[in-house]
Formats: C-alpha cells, structure tokens, sequence
C-alpha cells in the first residue's frame, strides 16, 4: 500500500462541547483525546508523517504532548484557522514529504480502530478521493424556512459522513486553492473534491468511530474504549 501523509485538524474551539478546555485535551482513559488520535497513524506502518493542526495559542501545549508521547511521525504543528477548511489548508501546506497521498482525520474522533483504518486505505487504493461513512441510525428528513416536511429520503440512500478521509494529494490541494479563491466554503475535504468535480468514493465506517461533539459523546467514548481489550486502538 501506498505510504500517506496524515493531517489532523485540532484547532477547533469546541463550543458545543461546552467546556474550557479546548475538547481535543481532555482525557480519556488518562490520556489526551488528540494523543488518542495521532497515536492511531503513529502505529500504522503505513503513514509517513503527521501535521497536526492546533489553534495559534495551543501550539505550545501540543508540542508538549508530542514530546511526552513520544509521537515522532508528528514532524509539524501547523497553525489553525478560522475554519476547519483553512485549517486543513495550513495542514497541507505544512506537510514535508511528497506522499501523493493524504488522510485528513479530526482530532476529535480518538476511536477509530487500526484495522478499519487499513481496511479502509486499501479499498481506497486507485480512488482520487475516498471516505468514511455509516448508514445514518435516525430517519433523515429535508424541512423548510417553518419547519415543515419537504421530503424524506430513504436511509439506505443516506451516509453520515466520518473521517478519515482519503485523498490524491495535489489534487486536494488544488480543491482547497479553488475554493479559496471562489469563495467556497465545504463542510470537509471531500466536499471540495466533489465541487470540483471529482468523483468520492464512499467506504464503510464504524458506529464506534465517533466524534466528540457534545458532553455524551465524552461518556460513549469511555464505555467503548472500556469494551476494548489491551491497547486501546487494536
Ligand atoms: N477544526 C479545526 N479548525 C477549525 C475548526 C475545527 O481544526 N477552525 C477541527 C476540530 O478541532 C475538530 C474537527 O475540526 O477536531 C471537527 O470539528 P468540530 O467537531 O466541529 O470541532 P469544533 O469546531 O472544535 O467544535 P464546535 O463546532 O462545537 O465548536
Ligand atoms: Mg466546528
């Protein structure tokens, strides 16, 4: 399998989860939620290097965990922005190696086990952009400016899309430059992809692979790294 170039952004300010510490630093099991994280494309024999992407003020902060455990892969803290795409912009511009390609993984989701990973970047082999994604649990419903149904799509036709996402390199770099300059704001990469006109490949994600978002979130991801056996990421 190809070698990949990884960035996670971690330099949101985490407001829905409500608490002064910025999410990505809470502890989960004793350890931070982004060391969580990066521990995952520290242990693959696949990734090449890893930016991290930190709010300007954290920066010092996430040197330090890097330093403490020992994540040597890490070969630069980017700037953040205000955004999470301008973040992931200062990500791929920070990146040292020419991998061709780019996994862009939030810093917020610490639960995404190895073995998915490597499913998912060898089904994603020959693809320009691929992710991750779960048939959404809950019926998903279009309504109007009042509140009202428009229409209902069936849910085998939906996805609710993860990370990691997967990319030709300099192909999302053109998609991040493209957007910037015409003023297009996506939610996440595969977004711009899509707008420029590429086609995404979607692959199947895991219900565990959950993102921090709100207070719940934080008592879900306990239980689930409490019914994982040994190291947490295996
Ligand atoms: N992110 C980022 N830069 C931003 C905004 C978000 O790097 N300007 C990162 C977050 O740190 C997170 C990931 O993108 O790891 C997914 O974003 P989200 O879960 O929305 O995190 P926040 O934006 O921090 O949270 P909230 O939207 O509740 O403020
Ligand atoms: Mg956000």
């Amino acid at each position: 399998m190809d070698e990949v170039g990884v960035i996670i952004p971690a330099a949101g300010s985490g407001t829905r989860m409500g608490t002064s510490l910025n999410k990505q630093f809470l502890m989960l099991k004793g350890v931070p939620v982004l060391v969580h994280t990066a521990r995952i494309f520290q242990s693959s024999e696949f990734v090449r290097e890893i930016v991290i992407v930190g709010a300007r003020e954290e920066i010092p902060m996430i040197r330090e965990l890097v330093a403490r455990y020992k994540l040597s892969k890490v070969q630069d803290i980017a700037p953040g922005g205000a955004t999470r795409q301008e973040s992931v912009t200062s990500g791929l511009n920070a990146l040292h190696s020419d991998a061709k390609r780019v996994v862009v993984h939030d810093g917020a989701r610490p639960l995404l086990p190895l073995a998915l990973l490597h499913r998912f970047l060898g089904a994603a082999e020959g693809t320009v952009a691929a992710l991750m994604a779960v048939e959404p649990k809950d019926t998903i419903t279009r309504i109007d400016a009042n509140g009202w149904v428009v229409e209902t799509p069936a849910r085998e036709e939906l996805r609710a899309v993860q990370t990691p996402q997967v990319f030709d390199r300099l192909i999302l770099r053109e998609a991040h430059r493209r957007a910037a300059v015409e003023g297009f704001a996506g939610t996440d990469d595969a977004t711009l992809v899509e707008w420029l006109g590429y086609p995404v490949k979607v692959l199947e994600g895991s219900p565990e692979n959950i993102k921090l978002t709100t207070p719940e979130d934080l008592l879900l991801a306990e239980q689930i790294l409490a019914g994982r056996d040994g190291d947490i990421n295996f």
